[in-house]
């Protein structure tokens, strides 16, 4: 599959009934930023799929928004179901794939006052979400990911505080993992027990995954031993936590003298909760040990810092390094799980888009190597169709492989766009057929 990846409050607008919209109203977002229209999606969605055909992909990740379909407990709003069946039928007509993402990090308020994922009831209100979306969408979808990035809807929400309901708890940090474990359990078994599937991607099997944010965690000074050794503690926590915990093996939730050992989840013992891993690649963070440098993301309770980028290095707009061999390393890793991967988002925040062209190539290009070495990748897709609304940090980074005007909301290709549909091309063409040398495209003018 190739394909991009968006989420719902990220480009649709006007989802006033989640957590994120009533936190961005007390200027938590930079420059005082809303989501507000977002990229108007609503009403262009149409027009986005043919977006998305142009470049020739043949699949399309995109989430759905809980607050719009149930935007109070038990109500449901029948427009919106509506507008998601609007929203496959454009994929249908253009013969891309729908892989549906139930929760990609925000959730209706009324849900979230009363403790989001830490109300010991969360697994059954996420389960009859699932259960009503599973019997309305499921016959049409073929790919689906339960949760997109656990490890950073529970690190940013209640340890590093860049997220709703942003507190600093340990404790909840647990619980609410242990409580998405068994909300991911049972929205595997409710889409498995899919029948009379319809439309015209039934020959395509249904497959579960989960998406995890998966970045290469290194020692600031490889020197240092206690760095390599949180590094080490970090990769584990955030890397491998969820990956261990859907396919069966032991539940580790939790960072020794940080983050309580969260509860057993006993549905999750020793089965395989996955049909593929869902890797989310973007790039590598330094670990430091009480950093003293302007350069650390911090977090006032905890002696750690990150950065994801020496001064020294190529990085995009938002400081992340361009590091396609740390792309290497996370598949490798997720390939020793003995599980198809798709690679569920990988991109970069070019707003020039001078940089973007080279990272495309790169990455796929260890992707494509990792294929030959007989990793089982059966997808790719880039973050992201369009510019878009990049949470704490508002409109300013840009992902888009379309250039979005928010004034006018008009879509305009970015040299990218083209570039990365030469490359799809020329995979469909058969290149690159050496195995060691992937060819590279020129740019078109
Ligand atoms: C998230 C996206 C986000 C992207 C870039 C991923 O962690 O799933 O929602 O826009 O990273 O920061």
């Amino acid at each position: 599959m190739w394909g991009v990846a968006t989420s719902s409050h990220q480009i649709e607008g006007q989802n006033d009934k989640n957590d994120w919209w009533a936190w961005e109203q007390s200027g938590n977002i930079r420059g005082g930023a809303t989501s507000g229209k977002a990229t108007d999606h609503l009403t262009r969605y149409a027009e986005d799929i043919e977006l998305a055909a142009k470049l020739e992909v043949n699949s399309y990740r995109f989430s759905i928004e809980w607050s719009r379909l149930e935007p109070e407990e038990g109500q449901w709003n029948q427009k919106a179901f509506e507008w998601y069946d609007n929203l496959i039928s454009e994929c249908e007509k253009h013969n891309i794939v729908p892989m549906m993402t139930i929760h990609h990090f925000t959730s209706p308020t009324w849900f979230t006052d009363k403790g989001g994922f830490c109300n010991p009831d969360s697994p059954q209100i996420f389960e009859r979400f699932v259960a009503k979306v599973v019997e309305h969408f499921g016959p049409r979808i073929p790919l689906w990911i339960t949760l997109n990035e656990p490890n950073v809807f529970i690190i940013g929400g209640y340890i590093a505080q860049y997220m709703p309901p942003a507190v600093f708890s340990p404790q909840k940090a647990s619980l609410a993992s242990y409580h998405l474990l068994k909300c991911h359990v049972r929205a595997y078994e409710q889409i498995h027990s899919i029948k009379n599937r319809k439309g015209p991607f039934t020959h395509i099997p249904i497959q579960v995954g989960l998406a995890n944010n998966m970045c290469d965690f290194v020692a600031d000074r490889p020197w240092h031993p206690i760095e390599r050794v949180i590094a080490k503690l970090v990769r584990h926590y955030f890397n491998t936590a969820w990956l261990d915990a859907v396919t069966g093996k032991r539940q580790h939730f939790g960072l020794p003298m940080q983050i309580p050992k969260a509860n057993i989840v006993e549905e999750a013992k020793d089965r395989v909760t996955v049909d593929f891993i869902g890797v989310n690649y973007y790039t590598k963070a330094y670990v430091k040990w009480y950093p003293k440098d302007q350069n650390s993301e911090t977090i006032k309770q905890v002696p750690l810092g990150l950065s994801f980028a020496r001064k020294s290095e190529e990085s995009s707009d938002m400081d992340w390094a361009i590091h396609p061999k740390g792309f290497k390393k996370i598949i490798n890793k997720a390939a020793s799980y003995n599980l198809p991967i798709y690679i569920t988002e990988n991109g970069i925040a070019d707003k020039k888009d001078t940089q973007r062209p080279d990272f495309i190539y790169s990455h796929i290009t260890e992707m494509a190597k990792a294929i030959y070495r007989g990793v089982n990748i059966k997808g790719y897709y880039h973050w992201s169709l369009l510019d878009n609304f990049e949470w704490v940090l508002g409109f300013g980074p840009r992902f888009g492989l379309y250039h979005v005007d928010y004034q006018t909301y008009e879509r305009t290709a970015t040299k990218s766009a083209g570039y990365y549909r030469t490359i799809i091309q020329g995979f469909r063409r058969g290149i690159p057929n050496d195995k060691k040398k992937i060819i590279k495209p020129d740019l078109e003018p």
